[in-house]
């Protein structure tokens, strides 16, 4: 666990831990304020705490057994920030896929770079298999997530088109990679 400050304000950094599974609340309701503001996010669902506990549950179980790795990032006992890399399974078991997103309010000051270095950091220390690849999926409209994953060394190697439904529209996907 670190303590950092961003902008102005102090973020707690650290692990998912088990009382995390008592306090479903907070990843409920960091998850769907970016569902509400329509980030350009995968999920366009709110979740329910039913959900949110089944999540938080295998989001605890997958660390235990080391595959994924998954870092919080706390503002005044609010989540406001979570990155992830989860290997894939059998024969493409050397790839990890990335995930990230930062609450609104608490962008543009250096978190998510801060996130992304640490967790891809972790995963390449912690994760079983060693991940040789990362690989992440982003809307080939997301300028700030684009900018911040070309920042970090990651190339796009496909585009694949029409495959998010977003404002009425479909969005072609960039896959990125970055070779560790
Ligand atoms: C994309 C996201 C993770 C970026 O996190 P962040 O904490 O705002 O980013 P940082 O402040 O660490 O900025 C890191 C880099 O990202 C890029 N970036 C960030 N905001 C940007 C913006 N508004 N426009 C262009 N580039 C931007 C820049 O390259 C920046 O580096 P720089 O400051 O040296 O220019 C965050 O905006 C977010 O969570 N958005 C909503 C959810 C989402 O889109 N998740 C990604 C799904 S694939």
């Amino acid at each position: 666990m670190e303590t950092k400050t961003f902008g102005d304000k102090k973020i707690i950094i650290r692990k998912p831990i088990k009382s995390d599974a008592k306090n479903l609340k907070k990843f409920q309701v960091f998850i769907n304020s970016l569902v509400e503001e329509e980030a350009m996010i995968l999920m366009n669902e709110k979740t329910t705490l039913k959900q949110e506990k089944e999540y938080v549950d295998s989001m605890l179980k997958s660390a235990r057994n080391k595959s994924k790795i998954y870092l919080v990032a706390e503002h005044d006992n609010k989540i406001v920030g979570n990155a992830s890399v989860e290997l894939e399974k059998w024969r493409t078991s050397h790839v990890g896929e990335f995930a990230i997103a930062i609450a609104d309010g608490y962008r543009g000051v250096g978190l998510g770079n801060h996130l992304m270095s640490e967790v891809i950091e972790l995963a390449k220390k912690e994760l079983k298999p060693k991940p040789k690849i990362i690989r992440l999926r982003v809307y080939s409209d997301n300028i700030p997530a684009i900018g911040l994953y070309k920042k970090m060394g990651f190339k796009i190697v496909a585009r694949i088109p029409k495959q998010i439904q977003y404002e009425g529209r479909l969005f072609d996907e960039f896959i990125m990679l970055k070779f560790l």
